[in-house]
């Protein structure tokens, strides 16, 4: 994955139109130069061996050979960014047996979803500080929780502080890849996330072109409106079902489906740098969760000029497509070597992984098998 120069809207559209993207540097599966390498994204940093979006699941990642760490971003009461996959923080700190916070759980709908629970916008950074990180999917991940109750939730600054720490004492520049959670959500609650996003990047010096650092979002409006203050890379996040959140609230009928069609793509290439697809989207499954015939989605986006990062590989039985599940226990790992070399077989240019070490090892691994090919 090579993101150095940040392309504006008008030179992607116009060099899309003008057909002088159709074979991008990073298309080619074989990548002799590293710098060309497929890039290994952390998801929620180590969270394979961590309790997720915690310093300690960063910094291992980090070690690992990570190129990127992933900080899922929410806001506070008091409008501080901190890293959880989502506001609802019962399914991943301790808070339940707080009783100074019982009376803090409520039901609340967010992005039509009904949840009930504590939320980090009801608390105040200070009051969020005195909880403590447990793992979210202890039957599948019980050894990573003898870590519950040992992490703070971080902020997005103290991730930032992190990777600053670690890319001078590892000697290689430690990228991040922040994402927006329910952002049509915070900013009817006046909580928006993109101001401190911005913020906190200038505040970093990391608001510029060649930083390693690229913002994520699931939905669209967003993304523009990021794409007019940022400097940085966007990622287009891409589900395999349904459609971006602040469409279905303006009535705009299109799907994600219809995000990945060449159109879509070449609409996408117009704010945006990178699509984020979840991996069914290139390497769809059948009911039965074996693996049916690729689509074109990685070489319709590189057509577009954009380049392919998709979530989420895990070596866990319970999340690999069947052809590769070890056994029916859901806890063992399976043949994960196979389903990362499936993904780089298609000419992906990153990948989330919650196992950055063995995505690290299946992708130089695959490097080695296809040089010279
Ligand atoms: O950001 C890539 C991937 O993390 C998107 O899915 O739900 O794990 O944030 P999620
Ligand atoms: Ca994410």
């Amino acid at each position: 994955m090579t993101i150095r120069v940040r392309l504006t809207a008008l030179s992607v559209a116009g060099a899309a139109a003008l057909g002088l993207l159709a074979a991008p540097a990073i298309a080619a599966p074989n990548r002799p130069d590293t710098a060309d390498r497929v890039e290994v994204f952390g998801h929620r940093g180590a969270s394979g061996y961590r309790p997720e979006h915690t310093l300690a699941s960063y910094e291992l990642a980090a070690r690992m050979g990570a190129d990127y760490i992933e900080p899922d971003l929410v806001p506070t009461k008091d409008g501080v960014l901190v890293a959880r996959h989502e506001n609802e923080i019962g399914g991943t700190t301790d808070v339940a047996t707080h009783p100074e916070f019982a009376d803090r759980k409520t039901t609340k709908v967010i992005d039509g979803v009904e949840m009930t629970g504590w939320f980090t916008e009801d608390f105040t950074l200070a009051e969020l500080k005195t909880l403590r990180a447990t793992e979210r999917i202890p039957d599948i991940r019980p050894n990573n929780t003898i870590y519950n109750g040992r992490f703070e939730v971080p902020t997005f600054q103290e991730v930032l502080d992190l990777r600053a720490r670690l890319s001078k004492e590892l000697r290689r520049e430690i990228g991040v890849a922040p994402e927006t959670k329910h952002p049509s959500y915070f900013a009817k609650l006046g909580l928006p996330l993109e101001p401190g996003v911005v913020k906190t990047l200038n505040d970093n010096g990391l608001n510029r072109p060649n930083a390693k650092v690229v913002v994520q979002s699931f939905e669209v409006g967003n993304l523009k409106e990021l794409n007019r203050q940022l400097r940085v890379n966007l990622v287009q996040l891409i589900s395999n079902t349904g459609a971006p959140q602040d469409f279905i609230e303006a009535g705009d009928p299109r799907t994600y489906a219809d995000l990945v069609k060449p159109e879509g793509l070449r609409e996408i290439a117009g704010y945006a740098d990178v699509i984020g697809p979840d991996t069914k989207v290139i390497l769809p499954v059948n009911p039965d969760g074996y693996l049916t015939e690729p689509t074109t989605v990685v070489a319709d986006a590189h057509q577009a000029g954009l380049q392919v990062v998709p979530y989420t590989v895990r070596a866990e039985n319970s999340f690999l497509p069947a052809d590769f599940r070890s056994s029916t226990d859901q806890t063992a790992y399976g043949d994960v070597f196979s389903f990362f070399h499936a993904l780089f077989d298609q000419g992906i240019d990153g990948i989330f992984s919650d196992n950055p070490d063995i995505a690290v090892a299946a992708r130089d691994e695959h490097e080695a098998a296809t040089a010279g090919r």
